[in-house]
């Protein structure tokens, strides 16, 4: 088969780009040590919203949004805590941001996306949602409470 001269170098352009792009994200990964997101395998275990104690300073957080909440939506944890976030919806398509941690993951019915955290600063961390999912989406929120007393 033959392929036109010029057909041939836009194909050429595009693989050196793709593979620019991709060692550009390999390089970004190892260099500043970023955390890229990773999509697990759907299991309905996931989709109860619950926070469990690994040891001292772990802690894996279920979490599950929907219209229009985070469960669980006050995470209490202690200064220099690792989280490892397990995050899906039960609707539709929401976000899931924590400026402060620089994650930006998506709820997504059906997967199930995991990004870990540590927070070597007590304060109070919020998680909103920044993907619009309706009427209620400014009032989808959540907080990581680092090194407070739980309220009663
Ligand atoms: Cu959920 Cu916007």
């Amino acid at each position: 088969m033959k392929i036109d001269k010029i057909e041939k170098r836009v194909i050429i352009t595009a693989m050196c780009m793709m593979g620019l792009f991709v060692f550009s994200l390999l390089y970004a990964k190892t260099k500043y040590k970023s955390n890229v997101p990773e999509c697990l395998p759907y299991d309905k275990a996931y989709t109860n919203p619950k926070i469990n104690q690994i040891d001292d300073k772990t802690y894996q957080v279920f979490s599950v949004a929907s219209m229009w909440k985070f469960e669980p939506a006050e995470i209490y944890i202690p200064v220099g805590s690792e989280v490892d976030f397990y995050l899906t919806s039960k609707d539709v398509v929401h976000g899931f941001n924590i400026a402060e941690k620089d994650v930006n993951m998506m709820a997504v019915s059906g997967a199930i996306n995991k990004t870990t955290v540590k927070f070597e600063k007590p304060g109070v961390y919020n998680i909103v949602c920044h993907e619009y999912c309706g009427v209620g989406h400014q009032n989808m929120h959540a907080q990581v409470i680092v090194n407070y007393p739980k309220a009663k």
